[in-house]
């Protein structure tokens, strides 16, 4: 695991204690690592923006003065309830070996890396931003105290960074079977649609940008497949052809195939 340490403008970001002076140990330790103020409730009251707060044992994410409960990621629920709809994924992804890697090198929130775990693969995660990578640091250090005798815990892992860096790096150790990609969110307008989560996640990130060059790095450094999340209706990547898609009702998976799954 690897921690990210960069610092995060727009949009605004503090973390919410209920301490007043502000800031636990994790708290303070957080806030300078990502650059942020430590505020308590009545500090922060006149000001917009998202929060962090500690609560519960979870890291979770949130936006000041919203009604709605803020966000945690959490990798065991997901793995005790998993979501419905994963069948796209998993066939885009392929059948190989259990002791093959899959790199969810555009991690996000985690959603599509838990699924991948569940579904029995190894799996790496990749992220550049550094507070998706403090949920998801939070989130398997949770996954790895409750669930530490289950093989769920040993096949997960975090590389903080942007992934045209990190994945000639994996793919030179052989950690980089297929490799999976979601780089953006759609900017469908359909905010209402866009689950809360989501909808946090896009204030931080914005809508995402080019992700052409990711692409090219991913044909290049993965050994069996690249396999690219879309919108149903959205040109492929970089205008790039794909071997083949797995399509559903609104999102599409574009398989990239480099070498039979089935020669290992
Ligand atoms: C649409 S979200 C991914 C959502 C994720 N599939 C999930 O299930 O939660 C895209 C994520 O990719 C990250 N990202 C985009 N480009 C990246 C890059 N070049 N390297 C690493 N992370 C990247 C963004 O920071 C963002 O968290």
């Amino acid at each position: 695991m690897v921690n990210a340490s960069s610092s995060i403008s727009a949009p605004d970001l503090c973390i919410l204690t209920d301490g007043d002076p502000p800031g636990s140990v994790a708290e303070s330790k957080l806030a300078r690592h990502l650059n942020i103020p430590c505020l308590s409730t009545q500090q922060s009251l006149d000001r917009a923006g998202l929060y962090l707060q500690f609560r519960d044992g979870q890291l979770r994410l949130g936006r000041l003065g919203a009604r709605e409960h803020p966000v945690a990621v959490d990798f065991v629920s997901s793995l005790i309830n998993p979501r419905r709809g994963p069948e796209l994924l998993l066939k885009a992804i392929g059948a190989m070996p259990s002791r093959h890697t899959v790199v969810d090198a555009t991690a996000g929130l985690g959603r599509d890396s838990v699924i991948l775990l569940g579904a029995g693969y190894k799996v790496t995660m990749i992220e550049e931003n550094p507070v998706a990578v403090a949920l998801l640091n939070d989130a398997l250090a949770r996954l790895r105290k409750e669930l530490a005798t289950s093989s769920h815990a040993d096949k997960i892992a975090l590389l903080a960074g942007q992934a045209e860096q990190v994945l000639p790096t994996l793919a030179q150790q052989d950690g980089a079977d297929v490799i999976y990609l979601d780089p953006m969110f759609a900017a469908s307008g359909k905010s209402a649609l866009v689950k809360k989560d989501m909808q946090l996640f896009q204030s931080l990130l914005g809508h995402g940008g080019d992700a052409a060059e990711l692409l090219e790095v991913a044909l290049s450094t993965a050994k069996y497949r690249v396999v690219v999340k879309r919108a149903i209706k959205a040109q492929p990547l970089a205008d790039r052809q794909p071997t083949l898609s797995v399509s559903g009702k609104a999102v599409r998976f574009d398989v990239y195939a480099l070498r039979s799954l089935k020669r290992d």
